[in-house]
């Protein structure tokens, strides 16, 4: 007979409500996987987008939410050796982590960073591995060079001012509240600039313009990016919360020699999703063991508060992660 969790589905493009608790069959490890007993389960943006019915999962992976999770290994596919039953992992998932089960690449898995427990781990994957591929891999940022994040009090703004100053760059960012700004400057960013007060165009050039911005928000910043890079500056987008669409006008990228580029995650092949674990795992994974870098929790829901989860992340009103108690 087959085994079967509690996990919660989307039962129809919408709001958070659409989130509702359902049983599913316990997933299989296939050949490279494992199967996670999921303690925690991260909740990221990107959910709530898939969830509304505008981030579609990529084939093959599963239709639950989720994209990452901490447990322990529950089962192990054929062709997994660095991992044993028992094992306590924080993963990257290709989606179902709103689940008590869930199956991933055995290569997208971490170790548990020391003194950390499963509820700070499950709030590494998502935005550890996007935040490294982009500000260090894709944007090439060095120590010294001024770096500036929009949005720095989300999950991933969280991650960039921590990981961007341990790496030794100059850190700017924009959030939307006095006490996010006061956030950001307690985990290491050296201005933070209320973006609903002061222009972070004006701010970022008169301390010299960014070497790097790291952008969530599209729209009218792009344009307004574009201006705030000094020569030579690069521009990485990871979304588009204000669209896509935008009229600019594009000669200062010729003439002061600037670079646009971006990424998303989860569409990405298992191999470079591998790569950029082992990337972690020896540049990043030591900071978290040391406690120089840690996840910025915000609150914790159960599993069949999802739908209240979501409705927190959409208020814009939480600093850092929001996280789901499944075990
Ligand atoms: N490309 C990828 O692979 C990838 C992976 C993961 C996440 N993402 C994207 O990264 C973004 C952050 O994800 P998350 O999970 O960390 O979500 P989150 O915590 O909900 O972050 C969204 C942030 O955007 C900020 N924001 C909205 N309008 C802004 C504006 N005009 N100027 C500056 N900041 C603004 C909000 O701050 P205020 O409330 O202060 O406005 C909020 O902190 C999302 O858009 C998500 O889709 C991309």
């Amino acid at each position: 007979m087959t085994k079967t969790m509690r996990a919660v589905e989307i039962t129809e493009p919408g709001g958070p409500d659409v989130l509702k608790v359902t049983e599913r069959p316990i997933p299989e490890p296939q050949h490279g996987q494992i199967v996670i007993r999921v303690a925690y389960a991260g909740v990221n943006r990107p959910d709530a987008l898939q969830r509304a019915g505008a981030y579609a999962p990529p084939p093959g992976a599963s239709d639950l939410p989720g994209l990452e999770a901490s447990g322990e290994v529950y089962a192990v596919g054929d062709g997994v050796t660095q991992w044993a039953v028992g094992d306590q992992v924080c993963g990257l998932l290709p989606g179902g982590g709103y689940a008590e089960y869930v199956a991933t690449p055995a290569a997208h898995c971490l170790r548990l960073p020391k003194g950390m427990g499963l509820k700070e781990a499950a709030c590494l994957p998502e935005t550890f591995f996007t935040v490294f591929s982009n500000v260090f891999n894709r944007g090439g940022l060095k120590a010294g060079e001024r770096f500036l994040v929009h949005g720095g009090s989300s999950g991933i703004g969280t991650t960039a001012i921590q990981l961007a100053n341990a790496f030794g760059a100059r850190v700017f960012t924009t959030a939307g509240s006095a006490e996010k700004c006061q956030a950001c400057l307690d985990l290491g960013a050296e201005r933070a600039i209320n973006y609903r007060e002061e222009d972070f165009v004006e701010v970022v050039k008169d301390m010299g313009g960014a070497d790097l911005i790291l952008d969530m928000v599209g729209g009218d910043y792009i344009p307004r990016n574009i201006r705030t890079l000094a020569d030579d500056g690069r521009l990485v987008q990871i979304a588009f919360l204000t669209g896509p669409k935008v009229e600019m006008n594009f000669a200062q990228v010729m003439t002061r020699r600037l670079m646009i580029t971006g990424s998303t995650l989860r569409p990405q092949s298992d191999l470079a999703k591998a790569r950029i674990a082992t990337d972690l795992a020896e540049a990043v994974w030591p900071l978290l063991d040391a406690g120089t870098v840690a996840p910025v929790m915000d609150s914790e829901f159960a599993l069949e508060e999802a739908a209240a989860a979501h409705a927190r992340m959409e208020s814009s009103g939480h600093i850092g992660k929001i996280v789901l108690k499944v075990a």
